[in-house]
């Protein structure tokens, strides 16, 4: 797990807060505008589940009560994702202070029959989008020679 002990942002990025709603207790924690909120979590010594770290597998799924923030770099987000308030935390970065919910057991169920509903299983990723993806806080530094390749 070495890519978790590693510092994803500059240091000089805004901060924003964060508050984590969860069943059994309300955390808050600092995330930065250019960092994962799956990574200021652990940072700040909060546990989550995760799994990809692609946004793909939706392990750490959560829900956005109050804010905004960038979905852009998860493999896949959906339209009626963000329309049903869900996010995923690995690929998830802050762009205000947050009000999240996540109920590590329910919200990934929650999410996938969500998608289910609406259809989004069948969808393809988008052309290059594998070749590109890189796990991890290492999504930072995205290598771009795939780009054109074919
Ligand atoms: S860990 Fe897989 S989507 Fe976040």
């Amino acid at each position: 797990m070495t890519e978790l002990s590693a510092k994803s942002n500059t240091g000089d990025a805004k901060q924003f807060l964060v508050r984590l709603e969860r069943p059994d207790r309300i955390y808050s924690f600092l995330a930065a505008a250019d960092e994962y909120l799956l990574y200021a979590m652990i940072d700040a010594g909060i546990d989550s589940p995760y799994i990809c770290e692609q946004g793909w597998c939706i392990a750490c799924a959560a829900r956005l009560l109050a804010g905004s923030v960038d979905r852009s770099g998860a493999l896949t987000v959906y339209p009626e994702d963000v329309e049903a308030g869900f996010l995923l935390l690995c690929s998830t970065m802050p762009r205000s202070d947050l009000i999240l919910s996540q109920d590590e057991r329910q919200t990934r169920r929650d999410m996938m029959q969500h998608r289910i509903e609406h259809n989004c299983l069948a969808r393809a990723y988008p052309p290059g989008a594998r070749s590109r993806f890189r796990r991890g806080r290492a999504a930072a530094h995205v290598d771009t020679r795939d780009d054109h390749s074919s």
